[in-house]
Formats: structure tokens, sequence, C-alpha cells
């Protein structure tokens, strides 16, 4: 018989509300419980998404005993508090992206994750979905040879707004953790984690976050760049060149469902077609529920040790604009 995992949502935002419904899509998942800091938003959670339990408080949820997983979905700043919250209390977590606001909070907590013998993984769920894999398979395979070049976008236009988490510094807010997040992935995925240098420009404003920044990631031999921003309308595709063809991403590539390969004369060899299941978000809860079944304390589609690497750029980025969250101040 299928085992099945209980799932607690920690904090009731907006992705909580499309992972919940990706949650109550999955075989083998169930939404048994949620939190939010507010008693009456969690019932309404609850309600909404048939949520067995609710709960007024982060703490409570953690506690539960029959809780198998914990997706946090607060804002950037509160998950190396929340996370640590869960395996205090023995839980097993998915944390939404960027895992943590630096390298320091999240060494912490993979150490403290491997001290209690816990799951830990980014819910970075670009790296789930078939279309991704399927070009990491192209790739693998040899079709497009040797890479040259990486191209990765991710801007979204967002309208300034003082209570808005993207805007405030005090939490985690900045285009590089928001957005920036999903190109350093796709490229490192592709390109590894060691640029030889990396080259960048950025516009820090309105309440003293990164609105946007423009990044080259030198390699041995190939170029990496992106450009992310809250600012900057955007195609948002990706494209990864090599010396015998290349991989194409329809816009908004970190939830393609389509990808392309095309030969070095530029003619479509192949087309990867790959319709989301629910909305994209079961891919990576599909994925948590493997590696626990397979007792994994880490997901083999997205390691912790991915994340450990792309964090240490993201924060060489911050620390070559001199920009510090307050904690680090
Ligand atoms: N994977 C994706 O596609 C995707 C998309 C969007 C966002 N995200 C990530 O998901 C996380 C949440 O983003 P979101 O867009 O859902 O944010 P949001 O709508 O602002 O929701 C964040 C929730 O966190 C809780 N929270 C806890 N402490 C808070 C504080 N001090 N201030 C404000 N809220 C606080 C609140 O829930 P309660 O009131 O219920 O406690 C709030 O509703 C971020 O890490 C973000 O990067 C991922």
């Amino acid at each position: 018989m299928q085992k099945i995992f209980n799932w607690g949502i920690m904090a009731t935002g907006k992705i909580a509300h499309t992972f919940a419904k990706a949650v109550n899509y999955v075989p083998g998942a169930k939404l048994y419980a949620c939190a939010s800091r507010n008693s009456a938003k969690a019932e309404e959670f609850a309600k909404k998404f048939g949520a067995e339990k609710f709960y007024g408080s982060y703490e409570e949820l953690a506690a539960d005993p029959d809780i198998d997983i914990i997706y946090v979905a607060s804002p950037m700043s509160c998950h190396y508090e929340n996370v640590k919250l869960c395996f205090e209390h023995g839980k097993n977590v998915l944390c939404e992206k960027s895992i943590t606001i630096n390298s320091e909070q999240l060494s912490e907590l993979i150490s403290i994750a491997k001290e209690k013998d816990l799951f830990f993984m980014e819910a970075m769920w670009m790296k789930c979905l078939p279309a991704f894999l399927k070009a990491k398979q192209w790739f693998s395979e040899g079709k497009i040879g040797e890479i040259k070049s990486v191209r990765a976008d991710f801007s979204n236009p967002v309208e300034f707004d003082p209570q808005d988490r993207l805007f405030r510094p005090e939490l985690g807010g900045g285009a590089l953790l928001d957005l920036g997040v999903y190109p350093l992935s796709f490229i490192t995925a592709f390109l590894g984690f060691e640029p030889e240098e990396i080259h960048s420009s950025v516009n820090i404003a309105g309440l003293g976050v990164d609105m946007d920044e423009a990044v080259i990631l030198n390699y041995k031999n190939a170029y990496a760049s992106f450009v992310a921003g809250f600012d900057i309308d955007n195609e948002n595709r990706a494209v990864i060149v090599g010396t015998k063809g290349r991989i194409a991403f329809d816009p908004w590539f970190f939830c393609a469902e389509n990808v392309r390969l095309y030969d070095e004369n530029n003619r479509l060899s192949e087309e990867s077609l790959n319709p989301h299941l629910c909305n994209g978000y079961e891919f990576e809860i599909i994925e948590a529920q493997k590696c626990l079944a397979d007792g994994l304390k880490e997901s083999r589609l997205n390691p912790i040790s991915d994340t450990v690497n792309i964090m240490k750029i993201m924060d060489r980025l911050r620390a070559s604009w001199k920009f510090r969250f307050p904690e680090e101040k």
C-alpha cells in the first residue's frame, strides 16, 4: 500500500496557496495541517484547501507529531528561524527559495539537519521539472557538444510597494534572492559552481535592495549571463549554446513545459513537450516524497550541496555590491 505523507504548510502567503493545490493533486500526499501567525488566516487556508488541522502559530505546527514534512513558505529572512524550529521538533523540511539569506545561516541549518538526521531541500521546483531534466539528459548525451554559453533571464516588473517583502531588506528582499536564484540554478546546473570570474552591475534603490542586476559568469571555456529585476520587462527565455547545437527554453524558462533541441545548422532536431500535471509544483513534491520513501536526507534532483554552492555565488555577488541585510550588519 502506498505510504501517505502528511504535509504541514508553514505560512499562508501567495506561494503557499499555489503549493497547497499541488499537494492536493499529488498521489500519496495529504495536506494535513497549516499554520499562520494569525489563527483566522490559518483557519481560512485550511478550509480552502481541506487541511485537517490549522494552527495560529508556527511552533504548534512544528510540534504536531503526525506531520512527516513541513513546507516553509515565509519570506527569505524568516527561513532560518522557521526551518530551525522545524528541525528542533524533528521535522523534515522543504523550504522555499532562496533557502536562507546567506551561506552562514544555511551551513548552520545543514549541520542541524545532519545531526538530527532530517531531510532538507530547497524548493527550487525548476530542477524537478521534466523539461529541465530533458535538457540535462540531452546535454549529458553530448547532443550539443561542449557548452560555450548559457543565457537565462528572469525579470518580473512589480510596482514599488514598501509593504511588499520584495522591497524590504529586513525580509530578505531584492531581485537576486527572489529572481536571480533561478538563472543561477539553471546556469550552474550546466556549467558547474566554479566560474573563474564574476562581473556584475547592480541597481540598489527604494528601501535599499537590489532592484535589478546584470551578471556575467566567466567559466574556463564558456560564458554565462543573466539579468534579473523588478523594474525590467523581459521574455525570460533560456538558451544553452554548445559546439554541436543548442537547447532552447520557452519564456518563463524555470517553469517551461516545452524544450527544444537544435543542431549546429540551427535546425530543430527534437522537441520535448511536458505539460504540467497540476501547476508544476507537483514535481518537487513527488521528488521530496520519493526521497523520504527511500530514506534519503537530501534530494537527488536538487541536492543541498548545489544550494550551498549557489548561495556562495549569491554571497559573492552581494559582497561585491556591498549589499548586506540588516542581520549581517
Ligand atoms: N517557488 C516559487 O515559484 C515561488 C514564488 C513566489 C515566492 N516564492 C518564495 O516563497 C516565499 C514566500 O513568498 P510569497 O510570495 O508567498 O510571500 P508572501 O505572499 O508575502 O507570503 C509570505 C508569508 O509569510 C508569512 N510571514 C512570516 N513572517 C512574516 C513577516 N515578518 N512578514 C511578512 N510575512 C511573514 C506570512 O504568512 P502568515 O501570515 O500566514 O504567517 C506571509 O503571508 C519566499 O521565500 C519566496 O521567494 C517562491
